[in-house]
């Protein structure tokens, strides 16, 4: 081989290949495969659009922008991740689960710890505001045997669109939030209160952003749930009201076909108080089938070690183990405690805004 061969000058055709030489050396192969992906995807995105001096200049002030939003309090960044779809693909890759087993979606950044469990058909709501909803479902595995025991955690947007911890001088702390356990059977019931659909924050450079796209902000009303059982993977999901009028723009990509549930209207005395709701009332079936630990259902081969260089996460079986003990401990401190923090700074998630 000639000196000239061996040497890799940068030019515009060969620029990913010559970046991603001086990566050979790399220690930590996980790494390099992710950084030799990112550039190569990078130097193609650059060459199709081949932007301006001034238009580069323009994305890393954004980027800039961006990261002097983030404080505790606020997460520009995984704000950018949602309303690019990427929290939510990178959680649907995480979460890939046998057919019939629920889907997961965006744990959302208004989860808290420290919850009280709740009598069942207790309502969640300390201030009684907003029309009542009859939610009663079961908790099955996916061939539809009843989990006896098995945790629900849930909160909601109040009727006008905030969490109580965006209002803690106007509602009750822990309003619309509680926790619940199934019956023998799986089953379980309580009461909330209509959800309404609200804004995300949209003050700062993701907003600017989405302005620009002529991009919508709402995100659909909805009640969160996390549902967790010993031997079952935790699922992290949402009911969304079936025909709100944002169902298709969800700013954050969370709806999921299979997690939209119709809140049916009543108007009927003697079934309210049969139920113990004030009438007119709505009522939902909030169903939840989560699926056996990961390590004991078969996994299509991709999730068993198959590496793909470019593209596509790499998971591992001791990944999937861990991933399996990791829900097992967190059910059980939840039990202990009532609930824990399960909040995952990636798979999901806004989280830790401090705006709506
Ligand atoms: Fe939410």
């Amino acid at each position: 081989m000639s000196l000239a061969d061996s040497l890799q000058y940068f030019t515009e055709e060969n620029s990913a290949d010559v970046v991603c030489a001086r990566m050979q050396a790399a220690k930590n192969e996980r790494l390099a495969n992710v950084m030799e992906s990112a550039v190569r995807h990078l130097h193609a995105f650059v060459k199709e659009v081949e932007p301006t001096i001034e238009e580069w200049e323009q994305a890393i002030g954004f980027l800039t922008d961006t990261g002097k939003m983030c404080d505790d309090k606020r997460q520009e960044w995984i704000l950018l991740s949602d309303v690019l779809g990427v929290s939510m693909l990178v959680d649907t890759i995480n979460t890939r689960r046998p057919s019939g087993a629920t889907e997961n979606t965006v744990l959302g950044p208004f989860h808290v710890e420290g919850v009280p469990e709740r009598e069942m058909g207790d309502t969640v709501s300390e201030d009684g505001k907003g029309e009542e909803v009859y939610v009663s479902g079961k908790v099955t595995d996916i061939d539809g045997n009843p989990i006896e025991g098995a945790i629900i955690d849930t909160w909601q947007a109040s009727h006008d669109g905030y969490y109580d911890n965006q209002q803690p001088d106007i509602q009750p702390e822990h309003n619309l939030r509680g926790i619940f356990r199934t019956r023998a059977d799986g089953t379980y019931n309580y009461r909330a209160i209509l959800p309404c659909s609200y804004g995300i924050p949209d003050d700062g450079p993701v907003g600017v952003i989405l302005r620009g796209l002529s991009r919508g902000s709402m995100r659909p009303a909805h009640l969160h749930y996390i549902v967790s059982a010993p031997g079952y993977e935790t699922v992290t999901t949402h009911y969304f009201v079936k025909g709100d009028p944002v169902l298709e723009d969800d700013a954050v990509f969370g709806v999921k076909e299979s997690l939209i549930a119709d809140f049916e209207q009543h108007d009927d005395s003697s079934l309210a108080r049969k139920l113990g709701v004030s009438n007119p009332f709505r009522s939902v079936e909030a169903n939840f089938r989560p699926c056996r630990r990961r390590a004991e259902v078969t996994l299509p081969p991709r999730a068993l070690g198959q590496k793909k260089r470019f593209g596509g996460f790499i998971c591992t079986a001791p990944a999937i183990k861990l991933s399996a003990y990791l829900n097992d401990a967190k059910h059980k401190q939840r039990e202990k405690h009532g609930i824990t923090r399960n909040r995952k700074r990636c798979g999901g998630l806004y989280a830790a805004q401090s705006g709506r």
